[in-house]
């Protein structure tokens, strides 16, 4: 790090287990295991959920009950529950169901944004638009740039390109951007020098860091994010996440280790990591598979074993 004091900095850690993580499960969860699963999560002190997508159930039908989950958790105060939004129609489901936050997405690439929502960029702007205009205060609007540090069709994603979609954004009053690594090819000298470019042209802009951990630089990507200041972080449980619409796609930065580590280096996530632990080791029975997460699996660094007998005898003859 810079050598900034950190302890005690105050950290937004945002879950999208149950949208990232479920949208790509090669099985349906079922609608009250979903239910269960953010009922517990809005009890261990995350920011915010983002609980289900309204998008179209032929796209993701692991979340083709997006009303019921929505309309049927229990809501915690202090937590914003938000959902992922493609378009006008997804923006109307949503506030019938009294979302408190609605995330537009689209690629900054041109090929994904065709991939997964069989639109051009500038279609997915114009529904942005009207979606902003039907919204008219009903809720809260993040807009999510997939694809921004590279793409797995187009592959290197000019960071004019980022800086020019995030105006875009802001033009239309969207004063929240998440910044995607979609398929986990961000590298931590790149997200610290887009990342910190953002923060100087648009300080006031709300932003948020979401990796994927598919080469394994999930980690250091969120260590070179806050350097470049930023402080909210996407993360899904077990490690769990991935868009059925990129090739190769494969899950988020874990959230218990990703807290975990927060921890340990003195930031305040306002989150309970011993209930995040026992919460993510229900996932392999949900999802009915391994999750990638580390930390669920070897415990916290502040873990003791008790030292064997042959080892106390050992001490015991050296005394
Ligand atoms: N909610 C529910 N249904 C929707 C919908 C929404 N938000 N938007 C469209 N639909 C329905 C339409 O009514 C239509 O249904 P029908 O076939 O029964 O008539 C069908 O979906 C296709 O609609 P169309 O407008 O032609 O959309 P499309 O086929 O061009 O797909 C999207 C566009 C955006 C709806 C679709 O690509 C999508 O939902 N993508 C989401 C991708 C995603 O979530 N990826 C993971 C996150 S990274
Ligand atoms: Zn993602």
């Amino acid at each position: 790090m810079t050598g900034s004091p950190i302890t005690g900095k105050k950290l937004y850690i945002q879950e999208v287990s149950v949208r990232d993580g479920f949208q790509i499960e090669p099985r349906f969860i079922p609608t009250e295991q979903k239910i269960e699963l953010i009922n517990a999560l809005s009890r261990t002190g995350l920011a915010k959920i983002e609980v289900t997508s309204f998008t179209s159930p032929k796209a993701i039908p692991n979340l083709a009950d997006a009303e019921a989950v929505m309309s049927q958790i229990e809501r915690v105060d202090g937590v914003v529950y938000a959902v992922l939004v493609p378009n006008v129609r997804g923006c109307e489901r949503a506030l019938a169901c009294g979302v408190d936050e609605i995330n537009l997405f689209m690629s900054a690439s041109a090929t994904h944004n065709l991939a997964n929502l069989r639109m051009t960029q500038e279609q997915s702007l114009a529904q942005f638009e009207q979606v902003v205009r039907h919204i008219d205060g009903r809720a809260a609007i993040n807009a999510s740039l997939s694809t921004a540090f590279g793409c797995p069709f187009d592959g290197a994603v000019p960071e004019s390109v980022v800086f020019d979609l995030v105006q875009r954004y802001l033009d239309m009053g969207i004063g929240a951007v998440s910044l995607c690594d979609t398929t986990g090819v961000a590298n931590p000298a790149q997200v610290e020098r887009v990342c910190a470019q953002v923060r100087e042209r648009w300080p006031e802009l709300v932003l948020t860091a979401h990796f994927h951990d598919t080469r394994a630089m999930g980690l250091a990507n969120v260590l070179a994010a806050l350097r470049a200041g930023i402080d909210r972080f996407d993360a899904s449980l077990g490690g769990l996440g991935g868009c059925p619409f990129a090739p190769g796609a494969s899950g988020n930065v874990c959230t218990e280790d990703m807290v975990h580590m927060l921890q340990a280096m003195g930031y305040d996530t306002g989150v309970n990591l011993d209930q995040l632990i026992e919460i993510s080791r229900l996932l392999p029975e949900i999802v009915g598979h391994d999750v990638p997460g580390q930390v669920a699996k070897a415990g916290p660094y502040s873990r003791r074993y008790p030292v064997p007998e042959s080892v106390r005898a050992l001490s015991g003859a050296n005394q």
